[in-house]
């Protein structure tokens, strides 16, 4: 449906040059949700702008829907625009208009009859619960109902895929999650094809099928959400990973745990789907002889799929904490051994 390829973007800036994009690609199918995630200066916002060539790249492919739109004339470019909608972080709506005509404007420009206008804003309006609000003005709307009519307009010529850059980074929590459950809606009612960026993990958690996260104008991991966050590999998506399970160890609590007379080791244990968490935990103290200590746990969903991360201690005679490790490998997702020490009086290292 989308696929970047190898995209670079160096801006010049006087005579400076600034590298945003450094051998992007990304795949997006159609129907599914994707996200990019990454801190401020990435290249997020540039690379979302390569999907409908507001930005165009130094090198690199752009493919939508099996067309190349680098190839295509002015005229090819626009018909294909109108096929891709985006939407802003401050929604960025006419403030002379009402809401009607702040959603009609687009249908105007494209010649759309009268009456077949009507039809369309007030369904518009309708799908983004905003059918009272035709006649407000943008001044009388809060930050959420804004980008409902962001949104509405972003759909109103019927686009195959939706670009949200940073949607709701300009709203609370609450408001947030409304608009996450409406672009969620979308995605399922009309099929819609979305990308996503954003910096936070959980807008990625709740609506997403695959996750890119970028560093410094380069995707360093991407996948499904569910193995991102089953497994996260590099540093940074650890770190944003912390914002959904925080399971960095308190040194408090390193310190506490820090006097072991035995072979001791600590592992990050991921469950998914419904691998029975306690009855694992269980056998573990029923079938070998070590001590269990559970130094943190946490359970989520991703898009229906249960997800749970662990960490546990556990210490005993050598040989028989592998076998238990063995046991846990054979019973779970994944397994990560974070640290193991023998002897007395060893530290851990977090
Ligand atoms: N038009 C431009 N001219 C010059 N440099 C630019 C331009 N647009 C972006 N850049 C630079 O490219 C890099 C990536 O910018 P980009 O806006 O894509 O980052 P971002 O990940 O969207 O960040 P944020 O989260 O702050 O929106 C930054 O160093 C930025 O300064
Ligand atoms: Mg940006």
């Amino acid at each position: 449906m989308i696929e970047l390829i190898d995209i670079h973007k160096t801006f010049r800036v006087d005579k400076r040059e600034v590298e945003a994009l450094k051998g992007v690609t990304i795949r997006v199918r159609k129907g599914e949700i994707y996200g990019v995630i990454g801190f401020s200066g990435a290249g997020k916002s540039t690379l979302l702008r390569m999907i409908n060539l507001l930005e165009k790249p130094t090198s690199g492919k752009v493919i939508v829907s099996g067309q190349d739109l680098l190839e295509l004339n002015e005229k090819q470019l626009r018909g294909a625009r109108k096929k891709i909608g985006i939407i802003f972080q401050h929604f960025n709506l006419l403030s002379s208009y009402n809401i009607f005509d702040n959603v009609a404007e687009i249908l105007r420009m494209n010649k759309v009859s009268k009456q077949e206008i009507k039809r369309k804003v007030d369904e518009l309006l309708k799908l983004v619960g905003l059918e009272d609000k035709a006649e407000a003005y943008p001044s009388q709307l809060s930050g959420g109902q804004k980008q409902r009519v962001g949104i509405a307009r972003a759909l109103a010529m019927d686009p195959e895929i939706l670009l949200c850059d940073e949607a709701t980074s300009a709203l609370d929590p609450q408001t947030t999650e409304s608009i996450l459950d409406l672009l969620l809606d979308i995605n399922e009612k009309l099929g819609l094809t979305i990308v996503l960026i954003t910096h936070e993990m959980h807008v990625i958690q709740k609506i997403c099928d695959q996750v890119a996260v970028m560093e410094n104008g380069q995707v360093i991991e991407q996948g499904s959400v569910l193995d991102i966050f089953s497994v996260p590999k590099h540093n940074t998506t650890k770190n944003f990973m912390r914002t959904i399970f925080n399971d960095e160890m308190p040194e408090e609590m390193v310190n506490k745990i820090k006097k072991v007379n035995s072979y001791t080791t600590r592992l990050r244990v991921t469950f998914r789907g419904d691998a029975a968490m306690d009855s694992v935990i269980g056998n573990i103290s029923s079938k070998f002889a070590v001590d269990t200590n559970i130094l943190y746990g946490s359970i989520t969903s991703i898009k229906g799929t249960a997800l749970g991360i662990l960490i546990i201690q556990l210490s005993g005679e050598r040989d028989i904490v592998e076998e238990a490790i063995s046991y846990i490998k054979g019973a779970v997702y994944h397994v990560e051994v974070q640290a193991q020490k023998e002897g007395k009086q060893e530290v851990l290292n977090t």
